[in-house]
């Protein structure tokens, strides 16, 4: 794969296109592309709540006006990654299981089998960035026989670490350690395997930059929570990334994660509901103030969905300091919340198209910022997106050893 090849197409068709991808269904009433593409958007505003909901993990089915399938197979052609899935067995023993949830489990497994099946290097000591109870790490030191360091900011894991650690004779240190502070950074060493799932944005882009300063032998990283970041907007790591045409804010880089593939039942439906009474707020408030602009709407707990759908909108209206007056008919607003929820949701489908690309851009950034620093990488999918929409893996291994120094 070239990657900056990679990086140059997806960077010029995101820029191309960034007008439809930023266009944010929920807020905005008129999106600036449904000008150009009419059709798409009157079939798209016709569709059912039901059908958004079955469309958006299978786009590659949905049989809309043009540009839709055009779009698709263009984002498709630049997503394309290399498949690890399949490689590996899934046969670790069940006692390494134990305290994970079965799709965390499922997680794991691939990932360190898919780990030890692509590395070309022999680990000696694996670290465990953001470890949580350590289970990644736990797995590979416990399948290779080497050391493990398992940094975590809460001491609660990482005291449940040690004991799932001592009960599987698994040599490891479980560290209580902000991984944002230089103090952490000090337990980098050049002998490292270094592992992180799932850590978020600052995060794992931390662990990055002080890999390449410790010279660490290996990077095993599975990136998530893009927009979490210290900064307002994205800083790229890589040249390219800085050199992109692409500038992209934290709004931006929340558009990856908004796959809900592994949302339960229950939950999506107190999320459809919460999301069809703010959108009926927003009729209220807009007609009421005579205003034709969106508000924010904070998010509120569960319970505030008990109160039923008159209490949510007038708590909204409170929170903005409104004194609104009444709907004649609080059931005929709530059928448009829910009318508007729907319109919203097919409309997202175009979003949708854009969320991979999006996401590759950003993996390939640190990718590129890894070979930069004279690492090989190699990056593909370590479980089906079922598992965890998350399932991209970057593997970079240092070129050569690191230099000793002489005594
Ligand atoms: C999404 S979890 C992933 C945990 C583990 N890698 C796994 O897959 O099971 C992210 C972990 O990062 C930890 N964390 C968050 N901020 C941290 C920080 N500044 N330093 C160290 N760990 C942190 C959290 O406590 C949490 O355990």
């Amino acid at each position: 794969m070239d990657l900056a090849a990679r990086f140059a197409a997806l960077d010029s068709w995101l820029a191309q296109h960034a007008s439809v991808w930023r266009a944010r269904p929920f807020v905005e009433h008129r999106l600036p592309w449904e000008q150009g593409w009419p059709q798409l958007a009157h079939w798209l505003r016709q569709q059912s709540l039901a059908h958004a909901e079955q469309a958006h993990t299978r786009l590659d089915l949905l049989d809309a006006p043009d540009p839709f399938a055009r779009l698709h197979s263009e984002a498709q052609a630049l997503s394309r990654m290399p498949d690890w899935r399949a490689s590996v067995p899934d046969n670790l023993p069940e006692a390494l299981s134990r305290h994970m949830p079965g799709r965390k489990w499922q997680q794991v497994q691939r990932f360190a089998q898919v780990t030890q099946a692509q590395l070309q290097s022999s680990p000696v000591h694996w670290l465990d960035w953001c470890a949580g109870k350590g289970h990644l790490g736990r797995v590979l030191a416990w399948q290779g026989g080497q050391p493990l360091t398992c940094l975590e900011i809460d001491p609660l894991l990482g005291e449940q670490g040690v004991a799932l650690s001592q009960s599987l004779g698994v040599d490891a240190r479980h560290l209580q350690a902000d991984v944002l502070d230089p103090a952490a950074w000090a337990l980098l060493q050049p002998d490292q395997h270094v592992l992180a799932l799932h850590a978020c944005g600052q995060l794992h882009m931390t662990l990055l930059q002080q890999a390449v300063a410790h010279d660490c032998a290996a990077v095993a990283l599975s990136p998530c929570c893009y927009n979490r970041i210290a900064t307002s907007n994205y800083q790229p790591l890589s040249a390219e990334g800085r050199a992109a045409r692409l500038q992209l804010s934290r709004v931006d880089l929340g558009l990856p994660l908004q796959s809900t593939h592994t949302a339960g039942q229950r939950s999506r439906r107190l999320r459809d509901q919460s999301m069809a009474w703010r959108l009926a707020f927003d009729l209220w408030q807009r007609e009421a103030r005579g205003v034709d602009s969106y508000l924010p709407t904070p998010s509120r707990p569960e319970s505030a969905l008990s109160r039923g759908m008159p209490a949510f909108c007038r708590d909204l209206a409170n929170y903005h300091q409104l004194h609104l007056p009444e709907p004649t008919d609080w059931p005929a607003l709530e059928q448009r919340g829910w009318q508007r929820l729907a319109e919203v949701r097919n409309l997202e489908l175009v979003q949708g198209l854009f969320q991979r690309p999006l996401e590759i851009w950003l993996l390939l950034d640190r990718a590129l910022f890894m070979q930069q620093a004279g690492y090989q990488v190699q990056l593909g999918t370590f479980c089906p997106s079922a598992l965890t929409p998350r399932n991209l893996l970057l593997l970079a291994e240092r070129n050569s050893a690191p230099l000793t120094p002489s005594l």
